[in-house]
C-alpha cells in the first residue's frame, strides 16, 4: 500500500487509497465517513453482478466486521446499465432503502457502475455522498477520479451526466486478478497515455516494468496504478471542469473514439482503439515536423509488446478514411466544426490543438490504409 493520493479540491477534497489487499480494510474507512445518523441505517453497495459474484463477500465481511449493515443492489454487467432505464431502477431501489442526505453510497465495480452510481448520487435528493471501489484496471486509474458521472443515450455515450466527486477513493489491487486479460490490457492503454501526455519518465519505468505489471506483478501495477492516479489528480486540480488543461486526459481519443464508432464497438475495445489512436495522434504530430520519428516508433513499439494492435490495417475491416473523418466530426469534441487533437512535441510533451488541418489527417490515414 502507497501513501494516499490526496484530489485537493477545497471543500470536495477527498483521498484515494490505492494497494493490495483495501477492500479487507475497507469497513473502518467507509465506517468514517458514513454519518451518525445513518450508523444503523442499511448502507447501500450498488455493483454488478460478475463483481458481486467474486468479490462482494470480502467486502461484505469487512463493512460488517466495521459495524456497518451493507445492502447489496446488483446490475446487469456491461454497458447497457448506464442507461435511463437502469436509472429508474437503481433510484427506486435507494429510495426503498430510504438513503437520506447524511448517508453513504458505495460504487462497487467498473466504470459502468462507477459512472452510474456517481450520477444517481448526485442527483437523487440534489446530492448524497458516494464512494469509489473500483475493481477494473481503467476504473482505477480514470473514472473513479475526476467526479464525471454519467449515463449513455441512443443518440450518444456519456450524454447525461454531472460533475459529482466521491468522498473517497478506495483502490484494491488484488481486485484486479480476476479481470479478464483483454480488460487489463484495455485499462493499460490509458496508463500508458498519461507518460505519453506529460510524463517521459514514467513512460520510460513502462517501457522496463509494464509487462510485469500486466502479468500480476502486484507490487509494479500498484506503482503503475497510484502514479496514473496522482497524474490524473493532478490534472483534475488544475482544471476540474474541463474548460482546459482536462482535455489532454483525451490523447489518443479523437482518433479512438472513430475507430470505436466505425467498427460498431464489436471489434476493439475502447482501451483498444486508444493505443491506436495514441500511436495515430503521435505519428500525425511527426508529419506535421512536431515530433521525432523516434518517439513514433517507442510508443508504437511498446504498445505493441504489450498486446495491443499498433496499425490500422490490422483492424477489422479497416474503416475508411472518410468514415473515420466523418466519425470524429460527430464526436462532442468538436468545437464549431473545427476537430480537437492532442498533439506531442515527443514523449510525455502533449497539447492540445485546434487547428489541424483535415487534409493532413486525411493523407495519414490514406498512407495507414495502404
Ligand atoms: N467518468 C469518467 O471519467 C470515465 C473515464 C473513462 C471511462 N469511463 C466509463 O467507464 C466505462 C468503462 O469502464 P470499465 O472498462 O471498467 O467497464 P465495466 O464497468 O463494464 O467493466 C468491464 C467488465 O469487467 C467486469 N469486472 C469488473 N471488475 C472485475 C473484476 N475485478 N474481476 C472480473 N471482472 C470484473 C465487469 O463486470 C464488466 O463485465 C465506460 O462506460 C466509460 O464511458 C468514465
Ligand atoms: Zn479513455
Amino acid at each position: 500500500m502507497t501513501k494516499p493520493i490526496t484530489v485537493e479540491l477545497g471543500e470536495r477534497s477527498y483521498d484515494v487509497h490505492i494497494g493490495a489487499s483495501l477492500l479487507d480494510t475497507a469497513g473502518e474507512r467507509i465506517a468514517s465517513l458514513v454519518g451518525k445518523t445513518a450508523r444503523g441505517r442499511p448502507l447501500p453497495v450498488v455493483t454488478d453482478t460478475n463483481v458481486a459474484a467474486l468479490h462482494y463477500p470480502r467486502l461484505a465481511k469487512s463493512l460488517e466486521k466495521a459495524g456497518l449493515s451493507p445492502a447489496p443492489i446488483v446490475l446487469p454487467a456491461g454497458e447497457q446499465t448506464k442507461s435511463f432505464a437502469y436509472l429508474e431502477q437503481l433510484i427506486d431501489a435507494l429510495l426503498a432503502l430510504e438513503t437520506e442526505r447524511g448517508g453513504l453510497i458505495l460504487a462497487f465495480g467498473g466504470g459502468v457502475i462507477g459512472d452510474l452510481v456517481g450520477f444517481a448520487a448526485g442527483v437523487l435528493k440534489r446530492g448524497i455522498a458516494f464512494a469509489q471501489l473500483p475493481t477494473t484496471l481503467l476504473a482505477q486509474v480514470d473514472s473513479s477520479v475526476g467526479g464525471k458521472t454519467a449515463i449513455n443515450t441512443a443518440r450518444g455515450k456519456n450524454l447525461v451526466g454531472v460533475f459529482h466527486q466521491p468522498r473517497i477513493v478506495l483502490a484494491d489491487i488484488g481486485t484486479l486478478g480476476t479481470l479478464p486479460k483483454r480488460e487489463l490490457l484495455g485499462g493499460y492503454a490509458e496508463v500508458a497515455k498519461y507518460g505519453l501526455l506529460g510524463d517521459a519518465d514514467f513512460f520510460s519505468w513502462l517501457e522496463q516494468h509494464g509487462t510485469a505489471a500486466l502479468s500480476g506483478d502486484e507490487q509494479a501495477m500498484t506503482h503503475a496504478v497510484s502514479h496514473s492516479v496522482a497524474m490524473k489528480a493532478a490534472i483534475v486540480v488544475r482544471d476540474e471542469r474541463e474548460q482546459g488543461d482536462r482535455a489532454l486526459l483525451n490523447l489518443g481519443h479523437t482518433f479512438g473514439h472513430a475507430l470505436e464508432a466505425a467498427t460498431t464497438y464489436s471489434d476493439l475495445t475502447h482501451g483498444e482503439a486508444v493505443a491506436l489512436g495514441c500511436v495515430l495522434a503521435f505519428k500525425l504530430s511527426a508529419r506535421l515536423g512536431l515530433c521525432p520519428q523516434q518517439d513514433v516508433a517507442r510508443v508504437a513499439a511498446h504498445l505493441d509488446k504489450a498486446g495491443f494492435r499498433t496499425q490500422l490495417a490490422d483492424v477489422c475491416g479497416p474503416p475508411s478514411p472518410d468514415v473515420l473523418l466523418s466519425f470524429m466530426h460527430q464526436d462532442k469534441k468538436t468545437k464549431a466544426g473545427r476537430l480537437t487533437f492532442i498533439l506531442a512535441r515527443g514523449i510525455g510533451k502533449a497539447f492540445i490543438s485546434n487547428d489541424v488541418e483535415e487534409e493532413e489527417v486525411l493523407k495519414l490515414l490514406e498512407d495507414e490504409d495502404e
